[in-house]
């Protein structure tokens, strides 16, 4: 008996939502978005993933002969670790943590709740922290002790977008993709209530910034 008739799968024609992209002759790559709320772009697509290649050159020239464990913190910064981990020419491996901060409306509070713990052990792991962007610098504070009290050979932080000028505490970046102005961006990542991670670039987002709760 096939498996299709023991299991009776949807006739897969009929669960198809989009047609063949080779049947739309017209389409383009990345369709532009048309939305009012949607500002200036900060970082074109293009400078992402040049900067993004130079980054993962430096880590792979500084971390030869010891393939870091990435830990990328969700959601944000699922896109940027793809893209990173890809421009990477050593065996790393890949691991992911969720938090959320508690604040009031417009600032992180710094008391952060892990949503979903690593899964793998960090005790003698060289662990780099793969974040998606600074803007107080508390949550990252909070990863960096919380991390360090695993006991990892190394600890180090790689975040791609820095907000000028709001940072309470030292950041101590070993790399750093872009400082950009203390505006409330979205896109590759950065969302406003899951919406925009899928954008290719980073852009101003014009309706004020969200309330906080998850990264
Ligand atoms: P911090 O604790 O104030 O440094 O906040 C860092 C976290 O807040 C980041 O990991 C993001 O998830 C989120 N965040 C901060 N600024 C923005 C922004 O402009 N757009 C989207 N998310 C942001
Ligand atoms: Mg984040």
């Amino acid at each position: 008996m096939s498996l299709a008739g023991r299991l009776e799968l949807p006739d897969p024609a009929s669960a198809r939502v989009g047609l063949p992209a080779a049947r739309h002759p017209g389409l383009r790559p990345t369709p532009p978005w048309d939305d009012p709320a949607l500002g200036e772009i900060i970082v074109p697509a293009s400078e992402l993933q040049e900067r993004i290649g130079v980054l993962g050159a430096a880590v792979t020239a500084d971390y030869a002969g010891r393939p870091p464990l990435l830990v990328g913190v969700l959601k944000g910064a699922c896109i940027f670790l793809s893209d990173l981990a890809r421009a990477v020419g050593l065996p790393v491996e890949v691991d992911f943590m969720a938090v959320s901060s508690y604040g009031d409306a417009t600032r992180t509070s710094g008391v952060v709740r892990i949503v979903k713990d690593l899964d793998i052990d960090l005790s003698g792991r060289h662990v780099l922290i793969v974040e998606d962007i600074v803007d107080s610098g508390l949550t990252l504070s909070f990863l960096r002790r919380n991390l360090l009290a695993r006991h990892p050979a190394s600890l180090e932080v790689c975040a791609l977008l820095v907000k000028d000028g709001l940072q309470e505490t030292p950041l101590d970046l070993a790399y750093e993709g872009f400082r950009i102005p203390p505006e409330f961006v979205v896109g590759y990542g950065l969302d406003v209530a899951e919406r925009y991670r899928n954008l290719p670039f980073v852009c101003e987002y014009l309706e004020g910034e969200p309330a906080a709760g998850g990264r």
